[in-house]
């Protein structure tokens, strides 16, 4: 049972409220993990009435328990004004926490920071949960932290990256340390490969102003793709000992980087999908909506192990996998093994074996451990995101340092990119990443 909670969403009309944070709080409100009292605050400029954020949708937890509050986010009279508010719904939760979700453009969170510390509303039991993307660049990653940490305190804060919280995330920590046969073949002396790739059917989706400041580099893999491979790379914790995760990922990350003897365009591709100039009416625009990114760890476990990373928008499928290609050798064929984040959550082996029938006919087949047949419904990354900053639970969250270090990590490729304009490869929607890649090398 959690601490009495009043979660205040600021930008409750925004896009990722609707699609990702009111379901999640629904489902939560159905299950054992709710807090025995749970009050749902949505800050907004306009004024509007639950029901006009609702809309259609069938939360009947919602419908009791989400009340609005108007206020200019820029003003600080509001801030306190805001303070007396929550108070006075403390007065029938007594020790409440209150999580701040700030679910704004990263332009305007830095002001609110700042705000929410002036007015006295970031002391006591208060957390802060902030979406990515946390700075553009390491520099002004940097400047954000620092910022930050005036007002709150590293506990406090939980930056979301919620493919961490995706099922196969946390399960890929499980699966590594749980079988022998994997343990101990997790390493440079079986495995050739390691490519962990997020391809998307979608394009940008209206996001223009986002993504032309942004880019894939930036929005996937700076974030998404780098935590994946964290969790692949890390040292895994002592048993039980789960909050040793994000040490564990900070170190892999540590000893990641872009191959030191080659140039950018050895090592990385980027590409833009037909029409994306059109579509944010930019002719010219090089940002990048696909990025194919060749890296190395120092990490003796996995020295001269290629680690590509790999994501596009318009692509051919939705498909978030990571895939371990182990080494042949005179004798044998290699195998595959492909930890499916989505759409079909699972663990795939891909082994030989023979076609039954009186001829000696070998095929490669896949055993599939299919999450959803086997368990039905998984829970969203979201309801795990916020079930664990109820709980205070850090390990599926993004520390300050690991934040630097991806930065870190991509700011080669970033300022060569910058200062070369490097060959763009243009792509149709529908494509393969591989073959847009290969583009690269003709
Ligand atoms: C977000 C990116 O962080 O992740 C989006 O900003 C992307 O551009 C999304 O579409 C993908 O998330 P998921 O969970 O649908 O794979």
């Amino acid at each position: 049972m959690s601490k009495p909670t009043i979660l205040v969403i600021v930008g409750i009309t925004g896009d990722l409220s609707k699609r990702k944070l009111l379901p999640a709080i629904e489902k939560i409100a159905q299950s054992r993990s709710k807090p025995d009292q749970f009050k749902i605050v949505g800050v907004t400029r306009q004024a509007i009435k639950p029901r006009d954020i609702i809309g259609k949708e069938n939360y009947p937890y919602l419908e009791d328990h989400l009340s609005m509050f108007q206020m200019d986010l820029t003003n600080i009279d509001d801030y306190e004004k805001l303070k007396k508010h929550l108070a006075d719904l403390e007065k029938t939760m007594w020790g409440a926490q209150k999580l701040f979700y700030l679910s704004v453009p990263p332009q305007i969170s830095q002001p609110i920071v700042e705000l929410l510390g002036k007015s006295g509303l970031a002391n006591g039991e208060t957390k802060l949960l902030l979406e990515k993307p946390f700075g553009t660049d390491l520099a002004s990653a940097e400047e954000l932290i620092q910022h930050t940490k005036k007002h709150f305190e590293e506990d406090q804060l939980y930056r979301i990256d919620h493919y961490l919280a995706k099922e196969m995330a946390q399960n890929l920590i499980v699966f590594r340390e749980g079988n022998a046969l994997i343990k101990r073949t997790w390493n440079k002396d079986f495995i050739e490969s390691i490519t962990i790739v997020a391809s998307e059917k979608i394009g940008i989706e209206g996001r223009t102003a986002f993504y032309e400041q942004t880019g894939a580099l930036r929005d996937i893999v700076q974030s998404h793709l780098l935590q994946l491979a964290a969790l692949t790379l890390m040292d895994s914790p002592a048993p039980g000992k789960l909050n040793q995760v994000p040490a564990r990922r900070l170190q892999a990350l540590q000893n990641l980087h872009v191959p030191h003897t080659k140039a950018a365009a050895e090592y990385a591709v980027r590409g833009q999908y037909k029409g994306y100039e059109k579509e944010v009416e930019n002719p010219g625009t090089t940002t990048e909506t696909f990025v194919r990114l060749e890296l190395e760890s120092d990490d003796e476990r996995w020295k001269g192990v290629p680690i590509t990373l790999l994501t596009g928008k318009g692509l051919a499928e939705k498909s978030t996998e990571v895939r371990l290609t182990y080494k042949k050798d005179e004798l044998h064929e290699a195998n595959e093994l492909r930890i499916k984040l989505q759409p079909d959550e699972g663990i795939e082996l891909r082994l030989w074996a023979k076609v039954p029938g009186y001829e000696w006919r070998v095929e490669q087949h896949e055993l599939n451990l299919a999450f959803r047949e086997r368990f039905g419904e998984l829970p969203e990354a979201y309801e795990q995101v916020l079930v664990d900053a109820i709980n205070s639970n850090h390990t599926l969250f993004t520390g300050s340092d690991e934040v630097l270090e991806s930065w870190r990590i991509i700011e080669p490729l970033r300022r060569a990119w910058e200062m070369s304009g490097s060959k763009l490869i243009r792509y149709k929607t529908g494509e393969k990443p591989e073959s847009i890649a290969e583009k690269a090398i003709i």
